[in-house]
């Protein structure tokens, strides 16, 4: 059974059409991206898997249809979400903000602050600081860490990399890709950072104003010339 089977997504902001027709499906312990430019629709896309849009078509998450649940009883259910503009609270501390993503999984918090501490050791290092003082990326570790104490099934991370320098968006691919290894735990990101997204995937999805346009492994998507074209500047 796939942990997420989306079919024939619709999402739609007053009459606007977001996304369109979208069908994507993630296998336990996979790693999707889904990359596409600004305003293609992807945090659209992760908003509509927690129920923070107006969709139409289905989302099901270990087989249970997500579409008439709350996003409290989504997130309850297992997925986390690591949100692009990152609603952190700034004036908390940094152990304060990732305790507010344990709030649903209160018997792991020890277990999983271990994970998130193991994993960015930076923020263990500034566990007092307030995140409003923090870099960007800092504050994106926080975001994923307190995605990570809700103990998701799924995770769902958009832009990891928004505002990285090269040298942190490796170091996040490495944390990323041990997280999966290490727990097989479900990812779906999406990006801008195509290199980022092909080195940590095994399977991408092009979207481009709310429709998917292209499908594939890293490898079959390098070899296509429209996407070469699109996001490499070259045929
Ligand atoms: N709350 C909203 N109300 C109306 N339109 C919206 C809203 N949120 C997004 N949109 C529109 O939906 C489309 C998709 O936006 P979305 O934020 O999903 O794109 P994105 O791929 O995440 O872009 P970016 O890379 O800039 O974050 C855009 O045309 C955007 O203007
Ligand atoms: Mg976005």
């Amino acid at each position: 059974m796939s942990v997420l089977e989306i079919n024939q997504l619709s999402a739609f902001y007053g009459k606007a059409r977001a996304l369109n027709d979208i069908s994507i499906k993630l296998d336990k312990g996979e790693i999707m991206a889904v990359i596409g430019a600004n305003g293609a629709g992807k945090s659209t896309l992760l908003d509509s898997i927690v129920g923070l849009t107006r969709t139409t078509g289905d989302i099901r998450f270990e087989g249970q249809l997500l579409n008439e649940c709350s996003a409290a009883d989504i997130v309850n259910s297992g997925v986390g979400y690591a949100t692009e503009r990152f609603n952190l609270f700034p004036y908390m501390s940094v152990y304060d903000n990732l305790m507010v993503g344990a709030y649903t999984a209160r018997d792991d918090v020890e277990q999983n602050l271990e994970l998130v501490y193991d994993l960015f050791p930076r923020l263990k290092e500034r566990e007092t600081q307030e995140t409003g003082t923090q870099s960007g990326g800092e504050r994106q570790m926080v975001s994923l860490g307190r995605a990570l104490m809700s103990s998701p099934k799924l995770l769902l991370i958009d832009e990891p990399t928004i505002g990285l320098a090269p040298k942190v968006c490796l170091d996040m691919a490495a944390a990323l890709r041990d997280l999966n290894q290490s727990t097989s735990l479900t990812i779906l990101i999406t990006e801008q950072n195509v290199n980022f997204a092909m080195s940590l995937a095994q399977n991408l999805h092009v979207l481009e104003t709310g429709m998917i346009r292209m499908s594939g492994t890293p490898e079959e998507l390098k070899a296509n010339p429209d996407l070469n074209k699109a996001y490499f500047g070259s045929s």
